[in-house]
């Protein structure tokens, strides 16, 4: 074909995906992902030094924390996976790794009433350099799909920049997952670069991510060359709102809760940790903006304030609240912002983030983001109903998010 028709016919086939949103329904014609997928995944802790061992332990302590009954359902096995393809272009996973397979590792995670996540790139070669699934697309979903895989990541590291390859490309594999004859949710991971929110959902995708990898820190320092963190992360994310909706979310990349700067990539490009207040407002955050909520940390060895931030219902629930509305940022200073996000039972979810440098007072009348009438107050992190009231004053800590659950009163 002569290169004009090709960008021609490309120009038409980016057209048509700008601000389209399609849903994926599954052969029951229930929508895949109807609320954010909640789970753990192996990269921020371990990077690709992963095992079948180690996962089948995660598996066990997700649901022995607790955090399966609170919604945590995938374990993801991240990039480090692969053993290359056998004589018929196979794939297969790294026989030191995973002795007994993936198909065996999809076992266990089924039968503790979990599900399976796994990874791949729209490349030849994966980000850390590992086999991957461009040119083998039907063939690999056809091989993820045999091994009971329930979600593939996939990554686009090695791949041309130009937003037209990247549709092609992650539509091929979505078609691919489509005619594997297993439902597998599909995770867009092309980092922001190319705006996924217009396209990855048309040609069907589950979510996208919206960022570069997030690492173990509040904010990137101005002396620092590369590592967002979550304030770096939640500035891209949260203009994002009106893209997001059931069946199609924003991925702002895992949470980072727990981690403390200790172990695995999220500790690279100045990723020393973050205090407890700071995870606990990324989870806020994250939850409000329906966020896929994805634990990274060990899971084996969590402290209390760990589990008391990873498993806290009334903040999941706002985030797995069947309205799927991403939290709009309604007021946004140096030092402030205020989200709202509308719930399905019409109670209000309002989140009042400190960015500032020093614990500080905060009055929010409702009036100010657009909210009228007298509502009662629930604080999601209190877990108790705090008053009756149109407005609201009190302290917040540095880098604290105060949640609270609004329910108008007649
Ligand atoms: C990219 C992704 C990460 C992770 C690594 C694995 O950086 O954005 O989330 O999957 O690749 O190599």
């Amino acid at each position: 074909m002569k290169h004009i028709t090709k960008v021609i016919i490309g120009l038409f086939f980016f057209a048509s995906m700008q601000n389209v949103s399609a849903q994926v329904y599954s052969s029951t014609g229930q929508l895949l992902s109807p609320t954010p997928p909640m789970g753990w995944m192996s990269w921020n802790f371990f990077g690709d030094n992963i095992n079948e061992k180690d996962l089948m332990e995660m598996a066990d302590a997700l649901v022995s924390s607790g955090m399966k009954d609170a919604g945590y359902e995938y374990i993801f096995i991240d990039d480090g996976w692969q053993g290359g393809r056998d004589k018929k272009n196979n794939m297969i996973a790294d026989p030191v790794k995973f002795p007994s397979g993936i198909k065996a590792l999809a076992g266990y995670v089924h039968s503790k009433g979990l599900k399976l996540g796994i990874y791949s790139d729209a490349a030849q070669l994966t980000c850390a350099g590992y086999t991957a699934s461009l040119g083998f697309e039907e063939q690999d979903a056809k091989t993820f799909a045999q091994w009971d895989v329930d979600y593939l990541k996939y990554d686009y590291c090695n791949a041309p920049s130009d937003a037209i390859t990247a549709q092609v490309r992650y539509k091929a594999m979505a078609d691919a997952l489509r005619k594997s004859g297993r439902e597998i949710l599909f995770g867009v991971c092309e980092w922001g670069g190319r705006q996924p929110w217009r396209w990855a959902s048309q040609i069907g995708g589950q979510l996208w991510r919206t960022t570069d990898d997030v690492r173990d820190k509040w904010e990137k320092k101005p002396t620092e060359k590369w590592g967002v963190g979550v304030m770096d992360i939640l500035d891209v994310n949260a203009e994002l709102n009106n893209y997001a909706g059931p069946g199609h979310w924003n991925d702002p990349d895992m949470l980072i809760t727990g981690l403390y700067g200790k172990k695995g990539p999220s500790g690279d490009g100045g990723g020393v940790g973050c205090n407890d207040i700071e995870y606990q407002s990324q989870f806020s955050l994250w939850a409000m903006m329906n966020a896929p909520l994805y634990a990274t940390n060990d899971l084996r060895n969590m402290n209390n304030a760990t589990k008391n931030i990873l498993l806290n219902k009334d903040m999941i629930a706002i985030n797995q609240d069947a309205l799927g509305k991403q939290a709009e940022r309604k007021i946004k200073t140096a030092s402030w912002n205020i989200f709202t996000k509308p719930l399905a039972n019409g109670d209000v979810a309002v989140a009042i983030l400190n960015r500032g440098n020093t614990d500080a007072a905060y009055v929010l009348n409702l009036s100010a983001i657009g909210l009228t009438g007298k509502y009662e107050w629930y604080d999601v992190w209190e877990h108790k109903t705090i008053s009756k009231s149109n407005k609201w004053n009190g302290m917040v800590k540095c880098h604290e998010t105060k949640v609270f659950r609004l329910k108008l009163l007649k």
